[in-house]
């Protein structure tokens, strides 16, 4: 780095099941690395871009088999590329910190081991949306299935019950389709150990924000 220019920020997603708490946890984050003066940007997959929001509300509304799960990968992949090119890159490029509730590794998890597609092919196609882009860290918050679906349940009904625009396509996937999903999520942080960071989902909110904290000050904060 030349003398003056400021580092990149960092690049913290946020990955789990229906109702794990990420965006409560994002927002515990955001808090905590503001009082230690880092500027952060907190944003959200799909979505993040006004395009980007678009193409999330034809994802996630409407009946579960609106979309094959290529289809599916094609929209996030075009969702991905607006919000990395408009949002992601450009915050860290100024230095501040993105916080970002889902990445690539949501389609792993959703699409792949969930929907069936080979793991490889998602990837490529990640890469050709977004280039080597990869979080420095991603937190996997990870609770059981049922009780996700429940936190998930009791959100949705205190904000839009049933309506044509609740997000809940993907909650009315059996609850074989949300193991695979949180199956999914654990393979990757086995495999990918150095960037993921898996946290206990169902502890209470203080408990994890403290993890979630305690991650980040280890991974990305110390010296070491
Ligand atoms: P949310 O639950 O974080 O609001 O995300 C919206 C839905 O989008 C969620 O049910 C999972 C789904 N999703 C995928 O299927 N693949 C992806 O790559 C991403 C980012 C989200």
């Amino acid at each position: 780095m030349t003398e003056g220019a400021r580092a990149t920020g960092r690049f913290i997603a946020a990955e789990g099941g229906e109702g794990a708490g990420k965006s409560t946890q994002i927002r515990r984050l955001a808090a905590w690395l503001e009082g230690r003066g880092i500027e952060t940007v907190t944003t959200r997959e799909p979505g993040g871009t006004p395009g980007a929001e678009a193409i999330r509300a034809l994802l996630v509304t409407g009946a579960p088999d609106r979309w094959d799960a290529m289809t599916e990968a094609l929209l996030i992949a075009a969702a991905r590329r607006d919000h990395a090119g408009k949002v992601i890159r450009p915050v860290l490029a100024r230095g501040a910190w993105v916080l970002c509730d889902r990445f690539a590794d949501s389609t792993l998890a959703y699409q792949g081991y969930a929907g069936g597609l080979p793991l490889d092919r998602l990837t490529a196609l990640t890469r050709l949306a977004v280039g080597d882009l990869t979080p420095d860290l991603t937190v996997i918050l990870d609770l059981p299935v049922e009780t996700g679906l429940a936190r998930a349940g009791r959100r949705a009904g205190q904000t839009m019950p049933d309506g044509p625009s609740a997000e809940t396509r993907f909650e009315g996937r059996d609850l074989r389709f949300h193991e695979a999903v949180r199956d999914g999520f654990l393979d990757i942080a086995r495999r990918e150990p150095a960037r993921c960071v898996v946290v206990d989902a169902a502890a209470p909110v203080d408990e994890v924000a403290r993890q979630v904290a305690a991650a980040v000050e280890e991974r990305l904060l110390s010296d070491g």
